[in-house]
Order: C-alpha cells, then sequence, then structure tokens
C-alpha cells in the first residue's frame, strides 16, 4: 500500500502542546525533574517581574548536554516513553521540558554546558507559528544570554522561559501585576516543597526559589508523637514492587496552632487526605481516595503512602505532567481494603477525641491488634506491639511478668494460622543448621515450660516443642540438640 509522508503542521501542535493542563507548580516541577535527572546538587529557580513580561530561570550543577544532545533533547517527544529508563529517573515521554515550559510562557531559551563547552538553542513559539515550521534558533537571544549568565564549574544548564503570556499574561491588555504575580510564586514554592518534600529529605539536592532554600513539608507529621504509623506492605503487581504505608494523623486538639495549620498543608486538612502517590520518591498525585471513595472531614485525619517504581509508570497509567495516575485493576482492591480500614480509624480518633475521651494519646501506634507486614520474602501477620492496650498492661506489670507476657506474644504470632501456612515440615532426622535467634527463641519456650511445669522429662518437653507451629522447620533431632547444648534442667 502507498504511503504518503504528512508533516503536522506546526502552529496547531503548538496550541495542543500547550493546553496539557499544567499549573505553573506543575511545570516547575517537571523542568527541576530533568535537572535532578542530571544528577544536580543544586538547583535554583528564579522568577523575575519586569514590567510588561517576565523571566523563569532555572539553573542547575548537573552533567550539562553536549551540542548534539541538547539539539535532541529540544526536539518534541525526544525519547520514546516506551524505553526503559533508569531505576531512579524522573522523566517519562521525552516531553516535559518543552510541554512544561510552553504551558508558562512563547520562549524557550537552553543554555548548557558540558566538559567545559557550552551550546544553546532557543525555541520562539511566536516565530514558529509565523513560518508554521518546527524552526529552532541555534543561538539564544543576547538579552537572555545575559540574563542567564555563566554557568560555574564544569557542567550545568540554565533554561529561561520569558513571553510569560499563561503565567502572568505577558503581552495581553491586563498583565498581573507585580503582587499578583510574587504571590502566584509562593503558591508554587510551597507546591514544590510538596512535591520534593521526600527528595529534600534525602538531602542530596538543595534546592532555591528566588534564593530561599525549599523546606520538606511532611504531610505524615511523622516526628509527631501521637501521628499513628502503619507497618510498610509490598505488593507485588504485575512484577513491580509496590510499597504501601498508611498515617493516621493526631486529632486537633493535639496540635498547636502552627502544626496545625502547616498540617493543613496548601489545600487544607480535608483536602489533603488520601493516597499520596510516590514514583521514584518524587510526589505524583496527592489528596483524594483516586476515585474509590468519597473525601469526607473524618476521614481527613488518615493518609496512605504509596511508592511506585518508574517501571511502573505503564502499568499506574502516569500521565505526561506527571500529575496524575490510575492504578491497575489487580491493585485496587488492595488498595481499596486499606483505605476503608484506615478511614475507619481516621472517623474513630476523630469523633472520639472530639467528644472528649481520655485515651491515652502519648502512644505512637495504631489501634490494630494485627498488621500485615511485607518483604521480599512475602507477608507476614506481625501483633502490633505498641497497641495502647498492650502498652498499658506492661506498663502495670513487672519486667519478669512483662518478659513472659512477650515470649508469649512471639508464639501467637509465630503460630499465626495465615503465617504458618507455607512452611514444611522438615521431615529428614538429621542436624539441621539454625540461626542463633531460632535457637534462643527454643531455649526461651523450653525453659519456660519446665519452669511452668508444663512439662516433666525431656520427652515431653521435645513432644511439646515439636507440635509448635513456630518451630514447624526444626526436626526432633535439631530441638534435642538445642536443648543438650543450652544444658537446660528438669529440676
Ligand atoms: N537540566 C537538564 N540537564 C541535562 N539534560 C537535560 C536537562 N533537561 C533536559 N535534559 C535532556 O533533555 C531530555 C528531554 O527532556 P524532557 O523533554 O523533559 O523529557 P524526559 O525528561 O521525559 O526525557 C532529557 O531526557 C535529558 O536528556
Ligand atoms: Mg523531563
Amino acid at each position: 500500500m502507498n504511503t504518503i509522508v504528512t508533516q503536522p503542521s506546526a502552529a496547531p501542535v503548538i496550541q495542543a502542546l500547550r493546553s496539557l493542563g499544567y499549573s505553573a507548580g506543575t511545570a516547575v516541577a517537571d523542568l527541576i525533574d530533568n535537572s535532578l535527572d542530571a544528577k544536580a546538587t543544586i538547583v535554583e529557580i528564579e522568577f523575575k517581574y519586569f514590567e510588561h513580561d517576565g523571566a523563569i530561570i532555572i539553573k542547575d550543577n548537573g552533567h550539562g548536554m553536549n551540542e548534539e544532545e541538547l539539539q535532541s533533547a529540544m526536539n518534541i517527544g525526544s525519547k520514546d516513553p516506551r524505553f526503559k529508563r533508569r531505576p531512579d529517573e524522573l522523566g517519562r515521554f521525552g516531553m516535559g521540558l518543552k510541554t512544561a515550559s510552553f504551558s508558562l510562557g512563547k520562549r524557550l531559551s537552553v543554555v548548557t554546558k558540558y566538559n567545559g563547552l557550552y551550546s544553546q538553542r532557543c525555541w520562539d513559539l511566536d516565530y514558529v507559528s509565523q513560518c508554521n515550521e518546527w524552526r529552532l534558533f541555534t543561538e539564544v537571544p543576547d538579552d537572555i544570554r545575559e540574563l542567564v549568565g555563566e554557568i560555574e564549574g564544569e557542567s550545568g544548564t540554565v533554561i529561561c522561559i520569558d513571553k510569560l503570556d499563561r503565567f502572568m499574561r505577558a503581552g495581553t491588555e491586563n498583565p498581573l501585576q507585580e503582587n499578583s504575580v510574587f504571590a502566584k510564586v509562593r503558591r508554587v514554592h510551597h507546591h514544590l516543597e510538596f512535591v520534593f518534600h521526600s527528595i529534600i529529605e534525602n538531602k542530596n539536592v538543595r534546592i532555591y526559589l528566588n534564593n530561599n532554600e525549599l523546606v520538606s513539608w511532611d504531610p505524615f507529621m511523622i516526628t509527631h508523637p501521637s501521628t499513628v504509623e502503619g507497618e510498610t506492605q509490598i505488593l507485588n503487581i504485575n512484577g513491580n514492587k509496590i510499597k504501601i504505608k498508611y498515617y493516621i494523623l493526631p486529632h486537633a486538639s493535639y496540635l498547636t496552632e502552627e502544626e496545625y495549620k502547616i498540617a493543613g498543608g496548601i489545600r487544607g486538612w480535608r483536602d489533603h487526605q488520601g493516597y499520596y502517590i510516590y514514583r521514584e520518591n518524587r510526589l505524583l498525585h496527592f489528596g483524594d481516595w483516586l476515585g474509590m471513595f468519597q473525601k469526607d472531614s473524618s476521614s481527613q485525619l488518615a493518609r496512605v503512602r504509596v511508592d511506585l517504581p518508574n517501571s511502573a509508570d505503564d502499568d499506574w497509567q502516569v500521565d505526561i505532567k506527571k500529575s496524575a495516575v490510575i492504578p491497575p485493576d489487580n491493585a485496587r482492591d488492595r488498595l481499596e481494603s486499606i483505605a476503608k480500614f484506615v478511614r475507619k480509624i481516621s472517623r474513630d480518633v476523630f469523633y472520639y477525641r472530639t467528644q472528649g475521651s481520655h485515651l491515652n494519646h502519648n502512644f505512637k501506634g495504631s489501634l490494630n491488634t494485627w498488621e500485615l507486614s511485607g518483604s521480599d520474602e512475602g507477608q507476614q501477620f506481625i501483633l502490633n506491639r505498641n497497641h495502647p492496650i498492650l502498652s498499658e498492661i506492661h506498663n502495670r506489670i513487672d519486667n519478669e511478668t512483662s518478659k513472659l507476657l512477650n515470649l508469649y506474644l512471639k508464639f501467637v504470632q509465630l503460630g499465626s494460622p495465615s503465617n504458618i501456612i507455607d512452611s514444611p515440615k522438615a521431615e529428614e532426622e538429621s542436624l539441621q543448621m539454625v540461626s542463633d535467634a531460632v535457637k534462643e527463641l527454643v531455649i526461651q519456650f523450653a525453659s519456660t515450660l519446665i519452669n511452668l511445669k508444663v512439662v516433666q522429662n525431656m520427652q515431653q518437653l521435645l513432644d511439646a516443642l515439636i507440635t509448635q507451629p513456630a518451630f514447624d522447620s526444626l526436626n526432633r533431632k535439631t530441638l534435642k540438640s538445642i536443648i543438650e547444648e543450652a544444658n537446660i534442667s528438669h529440676e
């Protein structure tokens, strides 16, 4: 069959690319992603205001680009989204540099330095529209070149966006006034502190906005003593490991006014409930239950962190702006059941507190008796040792009794029906290799049975031990040798 090359005409494509629905915050975040992908340790963002226009400058000390790389980076769709990305890479569609910039203004200038050599390119959408062709300038305008200054060191990149028709209505009849522009800049500032909080916390990068360093905003109030924290659960969804951890924030009555205000974030408490979806530590989406549940006041204390690797992009339908996700069907059930669960706890704390309760608020842990704990070996149910009632029991009893109780709980946990299904009974009667921790457990348990006079002799002791689900993987001979080695007496 015959084909005919059909080039999309430039002018309408530009309009479409400019209207993907970026907010100023998501656009700047997408540009910072590029600096982080280039391994920058310092990123400086500057918003400049001139009377009829402004400029947004993002400077980094990353690895920069050579001329060829820059040429390809300026291409619309510079990388195929189906290519596998480096494990920590934030980029995705090969579009962000262009689409994010054009959502703010009509001109994008890039000056980059690689091994001491400068390269530069500039898109001017007015010019592209005028000639209706994707014509890229190989030099940036003199005034912009002056504005971005030199790049210190051997490598780095500066991008500058001006003709800010979208960001500040430059070039229109009523451009934004200076105070409105800077109010908008402040919102961007908060947004970035939010999106990159986890990345900033890791301390490998410092990000500045108009010379003010971004400070990470912790949505989960992790350091507050009254925050309830669930166990990390790991789901294996279509070959990708997804980490999930829930938090119930403290009731307002346990927060200072300042703490309450900060935790309310940019949108207020109600609109900060729900899933917080991170991709390579960078926040993609937050503030709702992904369409599974409605937001309501009593659920506003519940926030659930979900960590995705970038290999899960396709599965979770990460969008071009990196601000929305759609979970795959086989993750929905799990997410939904976790949501149901945390929403209930949130409700309990929310109402219980409002009615004035006597619950001790100094506990750090959840109100569940059992927690699901995920690890590479699979999932396991573990007893919640921080349960407030259990903590209270420990407070009221002496040390010896406390130890005995702990030992018992350890066995309850090891013997939980859900934890023992998979462990095969050891068949062979040869001496097995046993870790010190397991040995210790056998010895502790055996001594307790002897002290409590539950068993009278070695035969009975071995019978008791061998029936313990916790020791399912050990044979009789091994158990006997551990006991003999420890020299536990029956008298
Ligand atoms: N600040 C930067 N430093 C170094 N390289 C960059 C920078 N910004 C963009 N690039 C290069 O340009 C390419 C295209 O960027 P972009 O359009 O955002 O797509 P993506 O990030 O999805 O690859 C990047 O893959 C990277 O190679
Ligand atoms: Mg990018």
